[in-house]
């Protein structure tokens, strides 16, 4: 079942598209990656998505009911299944962190008792029940954007969306966040969708990717493709054919351990294969840290060299041909 169904969705600005067509859908329970370069219109579509601004034309789906279109009055009420979470926290100052949290509860006309038992059991999720009586000038930006998750669930929305959740933190503490991310979509079963502009954001938290290029979108699938098909198209050679000609080479990519590289493994291969093989570029593998891709060159493709690279590799994966001079 989708949670989120987006169609045809325009919006520009003084006749200037700022995003052109966008169509996805977005699975309940799914975590959903957009990237793009600045200006590629992420923050407009966060916002289309939000119920903050409307666009010109299209579909915004949320649970069935069009965000696009719906009179004011109830999309005030619809902005309830959905919680915000922002790049620089957007916390309020003179208020405790609990007082922060317990803001949308009060908008909501919770009575007190009640808000103060979910506020407890909110910061119990994020890890800070012990700072529920601090003010927001005394945590780290880590513990802020903990905060600003934590209030963003209070009203048990559907869905949540993430505009550069992690930018204005560092490595480490962005991937903690990342992880608090994941757990709250697992644990609560929760709808995540987070825009970005860092690959390493996506491939730890993306279940399904879109990349938004000048308003529109160039590219969906899984992090591993996306990053791969990314990362490989800038290494290849430029006339790679998808067919083999008479006599032409073989490029080959093979995933391995890291530790792999630094034993003489085309000279093993070659032994094994009679066959020739020149190392062309080793990348990162998207999905495992320990693994790398190993792209290589041959004049030898045949089953028994495949037979003996799949021995070698954890995967051995023909992508494409290339001339033999070449
Ligand atoms: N309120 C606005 N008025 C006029 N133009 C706007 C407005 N909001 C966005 N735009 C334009 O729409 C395009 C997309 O902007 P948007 O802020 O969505 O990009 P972004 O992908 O979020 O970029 P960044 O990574 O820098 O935040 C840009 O050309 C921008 O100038
Ligand atoms: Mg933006």
């Amino acid at each position: 079942m989708n949670l989120l169904e987006v169609e045809r969705l325009n919006r520009s600005f003084g006749g200037q598209p700022a995003l052109h067509d966008i169509s996805f859908t977005v699975p309940k329970g799914q975590r959903l990656g957009i990237i793009g370069r600045s200006g590629a219109g992420k923050s407009t579509l966060l916002r289309c998505l939000s119920g903050l601004d409307r666009p010109q034309s299209g579909r915004i789906l949320l649970e069935g009911e069009d965000m696009a279109i719906l009179p004011e009055a109830k999309l005030v009420l619809l902005r309830r299944r959905i919680g915000l979470v922002f790049q620089h926290f957007n916390l309020l100052n003179s208020r405790t962190i609990a007082a922060n949290v317990a803001l949308p509860l009060q908008i909501a006309g919770m009575p007190k008792a009640e808000r103060s038992k979910r506020v407890m059991e909110l910061l119990d999720l994020v890890g800070l029940a012990d700072h529920a009586g601090k003010y927001p000038a005394m945590l780290s930006g880590g513990q802020k954007q903990r905060i600003g998750i934590a209030r963003a669930l209070a009203a048990h929305p559907a869905l949540l969306l993430c505009d550069e959740a992690t930018s204005a933190l560092d490595p480490e503490t962005t991937q903690t966040i990342l992880a608090l991310l994941a757990d709250i979509n697992r644990v609560l079963g929760l709808t995540v969708v987070f825009i970005t502009h860092e690959m390493d954001v996506v491939r730890s938290l993306a279940q399904q990717v879109l990349v938004l290029e000048k308003g529109r979108i160039v590219s969906r699938g899984k992090p591993a493709d996306i990053l791969d098909a990314n990362q490989l198209a800038a290494v290849l050679p430029p006339n790679l054919s998808q067919t083999p000609q008479d006599g032409s080479h073989a490029i080959v990519r093979l995933t391995v351990a890291t530790q792999a590289v630094f034993t003489p493994l085309l000279h093993t291969l070659e032994q094994q294969c009679q066959a020739s093989f020149a190392l062309l570029h080793t990348l990162p593998n998207p999905e495992r840290e320990e693994l790398v891709d190993v792209v290589v060159q041959t004049d030898g493709l045949s089953v028994a060299t495949m037979n003996a690279l799949q021995a070698h590799a954890c995967a051995a994966e023909v992508i494409g041909y290339v001339p033999a001079h070449s």
